[in-house]
């Protein structure tokens, strides 16, 4: 079994993952971004103090997303190539590539600015990884295709999403993406990446005792990408609890 330690991080494939996936706007993305939208536009621009997008890699759209309502946006992410990409991103001005991406998120919300670089304002690249998170710091956080996407050990995944939750201040908000059923996995002709498969069951085994507010949606598999082995995408969004205990606070 293979962990998270056991991959090579800053090895990450930008330029194959890139081209497999964000190099034009799949039908599994306007899921995700249809999705995730929603939960934003609930939001009134800059409501937002601090937000969190665990393990960023190069995807701009979360980040994008996440522009009008939160006043700073750290994403977090551990490899050396995912982090360049970020920061060139981010210096330069997105690839065009990303153009209809924003257009889209700029679509379903209104209060976006009108240029993708001003959208991206609010974000911070951090070095780092779920280990460096201190509990409660983030009004909200974002996870896309993370916890599920890095390590074969269903404990280490619980203790992923565990420490995603615990990222929120009580009260806050969450807001994930994971593959549905993706055993370890290849990008290209590259390494093997660790994966867990994970369904609906697993995921609210996990989340259930841990928020409140659980919803999880799904998207239909995107035969359009490469063949990943999974069976479409999950969505949840949830809220960790108000009491430190989970257990909803007591009426009257
Ligand atoms: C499958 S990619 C997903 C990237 C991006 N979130 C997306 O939506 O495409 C998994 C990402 O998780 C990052 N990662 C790996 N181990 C991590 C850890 N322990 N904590 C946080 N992120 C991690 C990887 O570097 C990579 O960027």
């Amino acid at each position: 079994m293979r962990r998270n330690r056991d991959a090579d991080w800053d090895a990450w494939p930008v330029a194959d993952y890139l081209a497999e996936n964000y190099r034009r706007l799949h039908p599994c993305d306007i899921g995700v971004i249809h999705h995730h939208a929603a939960v934003y536009r609930r939001y009134a621009p800059g409501s937002l103090a601090r937000t969190l997008e665990l393990g960023a890699g190069p995807n701009l759209y979360p980040l994008m997303l996440a522009g009008a309502a939160s006043r700073r946006i750290d994403a977090l992410e551990p490899s050396a190539a995912g982090i360049g990409y970020l920061r060139r991103q981010l210096d330069e001005g997105p690839d065009a590539s990303w153009q209809p991406f924003y257009a889209l998120c700029r679509s379903l919300d209104p209060a976006l600015p009108e240029s993708s670089t001003e959208a991206l304002r609010p974000v911070r690249v951090m070095p780092g990884a779920v280990d460096d998170l201190v509990p409660g710091t983030y009004d909200l956080a974002s996870m896309n295709f993370v916890a599920e996407s890095v390590t074969e050990d269903y404990a280490e995944f619980t203790a992923l999403c565990d420490a995603f939750v615990h990222a929120v201040r009580p009260g806050g908000r969450l807001l994930a993406a994971f593959m549905e059923r993706m055993p370890s996995y290849r990008i290209g002709a590259g390494p093997l990446w660790p994966a867990c498969p994970v369904d609906e069951a697993a995921l609210r085994a996990v989340f259930a005792p841990r928020t409140t507010g659980l919803r999880i949606a799904r998207v239909a598999k995107d035969l359009t990408l490469p063949e990943y082995g999974d069976t479409g995408i999950l969505l949840l969004t949830a809220e960790r609890p108000a009491t430190a205990t989970g257990a909803a606070a007591p009426q009257g």
